[in-house]
């Protein structure tokens, strides 16, 4: 409701800026106990060895450097995932470089991995107070050359171990260059391999088994998809996030914002990521969990992700155009949804 009055305002400002402001506010607004820092306990669920008190969580991206936790744990998510953070700071692409298209419901952003580096997120973890479920979804510096990029992840793995209670393999970001061509069998075969090696490793030393999953993109064929599939079995991945930004335009064409470089998100891309969803589904057939993202701007639209079969959602883009109430709209209406089955099963 507050949200629905603010929103104009934040539109009048950059998305940067509109972002800071809103994080700070809400930051505040916990400081002097106005909000209280508990998840919305809805359909609990055990994925990857973990317990979610609700399937609704925070997608990567909106907190790159883990510096709101305490704030995002306010709005009831059941997990938050913070990054894409790269070992080595870096500042991304100059600005402007978030486009809201609010004709569309949609975002295009080419922020390319600006963050504080790993070391900076790991300080502001120590220093919040957040107890819940955390993933931390790495990536690679965007001057280290792609045939080195198993480095920055096994550095991001290494350093972030401790602290995660998952942690993503980003491999499908549009705006870092040849990214995305980590995601061919070959490349990922190798990366998937290292990383699963290094993973076991640090299970021994820190004494926990941390669940690794790998985010992909919705530019797939079928065929692309497929694969991708086997090698996550063929390695035991504990989970696949699906999906990042799109570099299509479809929806958006006739937009003069459209001819903007970057991803796609909200919900020009809601269905094409639910049809990832449920061709990964066909493939893995349930022997990893998936965490489904990408336009969902509703109660409905979560729905649609966890029938595809999704076992979690995330969120980004509802947020901006919805504000935090969607957090707990779709977390009561997987609630209502489970009570009716009951119902009509009795
Ligand atoms: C401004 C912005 C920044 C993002 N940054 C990241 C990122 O650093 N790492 C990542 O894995 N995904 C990132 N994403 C992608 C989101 O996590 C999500 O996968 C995508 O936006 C689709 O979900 P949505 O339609 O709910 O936004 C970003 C998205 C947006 C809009």
């Amino acid at each position: 409701m507050l949200y629905t009055l603010l929103r104009p305002l934040l539109f009048k400002l950059d998305p940067e800026s509109a972002h800071r402001i809103t994080f700070s506010a809400i930051e505040q607004a916990r400081k002097l106990g106005l909000l209280k820092s508990t998840a919305i306990v809805c359909q609990p669920r055990n994925v990857m060895g973990l317990d979610f008190p609700n399937p609704v969580g925070l997608a990567a991206g909106l907190d790159k450097n883990g510096e709101y936790l305490d704030a995002l744990a306010a709005l009831g998510f059941g997990f938050l995932e913070i990054g894409t953070v790269t070992p080595r700071p870096q500042p991304g692409n100059p600005a402007p470089r978030i486009f809201r298209v609010p004709e569309a419901n949609a975002v295009i952003n080419r922020l390319g991995f600006n963050n504080h580096g790993v070391d900076r997120l790991i300080e502001n973890i120590k220093r919040s107070d957040y107890q819940g479920i955390l993933g931390i979804n790495i990536g690679k510096n965007f001057d280290t050359p792609l045939e080195q990029a198993v480095d920055d992840y096994r550095i991001g793995l290494q350093k972030v171990y401790r602290y995660a209670s998952y942690v993503t393999v980003n491999i499908s970001s549009p705006n870092t260059q040849n990214l995305r061509q980590l995601q061919a069998a070959d490349a990922l075969d190798h990366l998937l391999s290292k990383l699963k090696s290094e993973q076991i490793k640090l299970a021994q030393i820190h004494g926990k088994y941390v669940p690794m999953v790998v985010k992909i993109a919705p530019d797939l064929e079928a065929a692309q998809i497929e694969s991708i599939a086997a090698l996550l079995m063929k390695h035991q991945i504990d989970g696949v996030i699906a999906t990042n930004t799109t570099i299509s335009r479809t929806g958006i064409e006739h937009l003069p914002v459209a001819q903007e470089s970057g991803g796609l998100s909200g919900a020009p891309l809601t269905q094409r990521a639910t049809a990832v969803i449920h061709q990964l589904h066909c493939f893995l057939q349930s022997a990893i969990p998936i965490i489904g993202v990408g336009g969902i701007m509703s109660a409905d639209a979560a729905q649609d992700k966890l029938k595809a079969g999704a076992s979690l959602i995330q969120l980004y883009t509802g947020l901006i155009y919805h504000g935090p109430d969607l957090v707990k709209e779709i977390a009561q209406s997987v609630c209502a949804d489970k009570a009716k089955q009951s119902d009509s099963l009795a």
